[in-house]
């Protein structure tokens, strides 16, 4: 049997954060992954633990839920879905209860880290968190300056365990972005393919045309990673390659 299309990180609960605004739009996105061929997501709303409480949190995605969930059946699409978080990267999250925060049912956690600075004690974070039983998922590692100016970066944090995963948009696009993306493939640096999709204009879900700008190979091995993430199963990464800086760019 094929793999599952799985989109493991969209922002399509309504009015949650700065994805779908409203219901109707909400059930217009989810019948656009459905058109696209998805057979499953999951709902990573933004938390920011500056910004709000673990459990107003929780209170509020699991309300959009209800009102999501109660919206498919009245109109009978069916989707899987399961609930999860985009959590931004915080030096108190070893100290948070992850089991709220992590994909439902798995030990996954989808961390977002900050495009302006690149914040001291990654590391320690992502290892602790590890120590706890989870696994940290790197949100769009292709958007992060720090990152893209030094690749080998992401080659240690998913040499200690990191998932990484990268934006539909990117590839399509191409240019500047898709080569950059290609050389994470090739290295093995990146394991995971979603949407990110917060709208139907500027951040449509777009996840078929992603993987039909992919050669067959790595779109499988998307697939797979994605079905064995929303499942809860390992992931079993290949052997990450470390980048070497030569003649000016990274090889
Ligand atoms: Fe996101």
């Amino acid at each position: 049997m094929p793999p599952l299309l799985i989109d493991l990180h969209c922002h399509l609960l309504p009015g949650i954060d700065d994805g779908a605004k409203d219901l109707d739009m909400t059930m217009t996105m989810l019948r656009k992954e459905q058109e696209d061929g998805v057979d499953a997501v999951v709902f990573t709303p933004h938390f920011y633990y500056e910004r709000m409480s673990l459990e107003d949190f929780a209170a509020n995605r699991a309300k959009a839920y209800r009102q999501t969930a109660g919206a498919c059946r009245k109109s009978g699409l069916q989707v899987a879905a399961l609930l999860g978080a985009e959590v931004f990267f915080t030096p108190a999250l070893p100290t948070l209860d992850l089991s709220v925060l992590a994909f439902a049912g798995t030990r996954y956690l989808l961390i977002e880290l900050p495009t302006t600075y690149h914040p001291a004690g990654i590391e320690d974070v992502l290892y602790a968190i590890q120590q706890q039983g989870y696994t940290p998922i790197l949100a769009h590692v292709e958007r992060y300056p720090y990152v893209t100016e030094e690749p080998t970066l992401l080659y240690n944090w998913v040499s200690s365990g990191a998932i990484a995963q990268i934006n539909s948009s990117g590839l399509i696009r191409g240019g500047h972005t898709a080569k950059l993306l290609n050389k994470y493939i090739q290295w093995n640096l990146v394991h995971l393919l979603c949407s990110d999709a917060h709208n139907m204009h500027t951040r449509q879900p777009n996840l078929r045309q992603a993987h039909e700008a992919l050669p067959e190979a790595s779109s499988l091995r998307f697939k797979q990673n994605g079905e064995a993430v929303f499942w809860g199963r390992p992931l079993i990464p290949e052997e990450p390659v470390q980048p070497r800086y030569r003649f000016g760019q990274w090889v």
